[in-house]
């Protein structure tokens, strides 16, 4: 059984930390994962991070170059993924075209743009306070602002609800958001937890 799961949350969400602790679990079930992140190691991720520096990052032109530049990024993920598959793996990963759809200015393009892109099979989405994120992000790329991150955590929300994410809720400790995750995930594989 093959599975693609994706951890979606605002900056700050804490979505590596808890990708890191469901990547040993599912090794200790006996899985074998294949952790992803986007944006990429690629150059195109590379340049994706310098731009995300950038004043004038929140700019609709700029964001519409972000845009494609995360959709191209991506096409080069669809082929590991693929790989991944025929190996038997499960795909755990940070972000997907979800972040595009709430990060960028949407409307029907950005979708157009990722039909390439695959569909996770179970997406989670870390739910907090823009407040309390922000006080864990490094400050060093633009979207790491109040008002920015408001909006994106509410179209985070209308999303859920349209495209049934599992809502977890990410102003709780540590553990009891990576039970809430084990929750979520184990009866896919079969496991009571
Ligand atoms: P993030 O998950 O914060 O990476 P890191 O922890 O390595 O800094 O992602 C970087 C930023 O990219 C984050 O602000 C969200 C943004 N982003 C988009 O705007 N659109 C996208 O399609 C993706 C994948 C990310």
């Amino acid at each position: 059984m093959i599975m693609y799961i994706c951890l979606e949350g605002i900056d700050g969400s804490g979505k590596s930390t808890q990708i890191a602790l469901i990547r040993e679990w599912l090794t200790t079930i006996g899985q074998k994962v294949l952790k992803i992140r986007e944006p990429t190691e690629s150059d195109i991720g590379m340049l994706i991070r310098k731009m995300l520096q950038s004043s004038r990052a929140t700019e609709e032109n700029f964001q519409n170059t972000l845009a494609l530049l995360f959709a191209a990024d991506r096409t080069v993920l669809m082929e590991e993924i693929g790989k991944a598959e025929s190996d038997g793996k499960v795909v755990i990963s940070d972000r997907c075209f979800y972040s595009s759809i709430v990060y960028q200015n949407d409307g029907k393009w950005i979708s157009k743009i990722n039909k390439h892109a695959k569909k996770p099979d179970i997406t989670i989405l870390l739910d907090l306070d823009v407040e309390t994120a922000l006080k864990r992000c490094e400050g060093k790329d633009q979207f790491e602002n109040q008002y920015f991150l408001e909006n994106v955590r509410k179209k985070y929300l209308e999303l859920a609800e349209k495209e049934d994410f599992y809502v977890v809720n990410a102003n709780n400790g540590l553990n009891k958001i990576h039970h809430d995750i084990k929750r979520i995930i184990s009866p896919k594989f079969g496991i009571c937890i």
